[in-house]
């Protein structure tokens, strides 16, 4: 076969292990592989591809980022960009894709499934949010960086009896900050799935300081907080979602824990950081075993599918279960956080599935 490859939407740790182990595995079976520059935007114009071969392969399982480029391209907004697609696929004789990304990249693959081209979809984004799945690639990656970050803010905020306020990605769903933030020791998280007031934030910080007298706050950056204004910005990218980063949520709660406790609060935005780097074993894993199975789903003529981590298996599921809808947190874990209020004790002291 003749495999394409592309990455799409923001990056992650653990693409280059993808794409490396989609070439391994389309070489093992005798196949060529072809990798399109910058997501979608490389199949646009006169499109842009390189034949994948072990120069561009060999020592990229361990680096972050991905050799092929990024870009939030959507070709679907216009029928004559998804032509466009088509023919470049066409014309290099491209008969199976194989999409790396989340939502966005995943539902452009569900479209061009529905119009009859063989694709199969691999999950990534440090959002961790795609449906029937139990990881992306990236999300391991990410909460160690959370991890470390909680780690090292601990001791400052300890020497200064301060309020820290952590902001993390997560624009739908709080999974960064909920995992990240209980293995980082985080004594609160805020999270899209659950908006909180600004008096429950003041509640649980002044309470904390006069038991701990320091506080660790994680926020996800699409979470809400009832009482305080986020900044809105304007710009919306080609699939419509606003740039966060701009909103400062992290900085407003700061802002406000400080104006109503008088106690100090600074404020840590992790940003990009989070993306960056060198992946985890357990990303590089994960990231080979859906490498794998997407090139064994094209031989086998299993397409339209996503590659999905469900358990100990890597399963197909039908791209029109996973796009257009979130995977939010489970309340198991985020009632892992040992926040101080009476009525989500009195709550969490009944019988648990965990
Ligand atoms: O990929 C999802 C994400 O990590 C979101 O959490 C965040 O809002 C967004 O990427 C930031 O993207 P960009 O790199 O385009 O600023």
């Amino acid at each position: 076969m003749r495999i394409g490859v592309l990455t799409g939407g923001g990056d992650c740790p653990g693409l280059n292990a993808a794409i490396r182990a989609i070439a391994h595995r389309a070489w093992m079976l005798g196949d060529e592989v072809h990798g399109f520059r910058e997501g979608w935007a490389g199949l646009l114009g006169e499109g842009d591809s390189l034949p994948l071969t072990q120069d561009e392969i060999a020592g990229i399982l361990h680096l972050g980022g991905t050799i092929l480029g990024s870009s939030r391209t959507n070709p679907a907004r216009s029928e004559a960009e998804m032509r466009q697609v088509e023919e470049n696929l066409a014309r290099r004789r491209i008969e199976g894709l194989v999409t790396i990304g989340g939502d966005d990249t995943l539902s452009v693959s569900a479209k061009l499934s529905a119009r009859g081209f063989a694709v199969v979809g691999v999950p990534k984004t440090i959002d961790n949010d795609v449906p029937h799945t139990d990881y992306c690639i990236g999300f391991d990656t990410a909460t160690d960086i959370v991890g470390e970050a909680l780690d090292r803010l601990h001791t400052t905020a300890e020497s200064h009896r301060r309020v820290m306020v952590v902001e993390v990605m997560g624009r739908d769903a709080g999974w960064l900050a909920v995992v990240g933030g209980v293995g980082g020791g985080a004594d609160l998280i805020i999270i899209p799935e659950e908006p909180m007031s600004i008096e429950r934030v003041v509640h649980h910080v002044q309470h904390r300081m006069e038991t701990r007298q320091f506080s660790i706050v994680v926020v996800a950056e699409g979470a809400r907080v009832e009482g305080i204004e986020s900044q809105s910005s304007s710009a919306v990218d080609q699939f419509g979602h606003a740039l966060l980063a701009t909103r400062g949520i992290g900085t407003r709660i700061a802002e406000e824990i400080e104006r109503r406790t008088g106690v100090e609060a600074r404020v840590t935005v992790l940003g990009h950081v989070q993306r960056g780097g060198s992946p985890s074993m357990f990303d590089r894993v994960m990231a080979t075993r859906m490498g794998v199975a997407a090139v064994d789903y094209l031989h086998e003529g299993r397409t339209g599918v996503m590659t999905a981590s469900q358990g100990l298996e890597i399963v197909p599921v039908p791209f029109s279960d996973v796009t257009g809808r979130n995977r939010t947190v489970d309340r198991r874990f985020s009632r892992l956080v040992f926040e101080f209020n009476a009525a989500e004790e009195a709550e969490s002291s009944q019988p648990h599935r965990h």
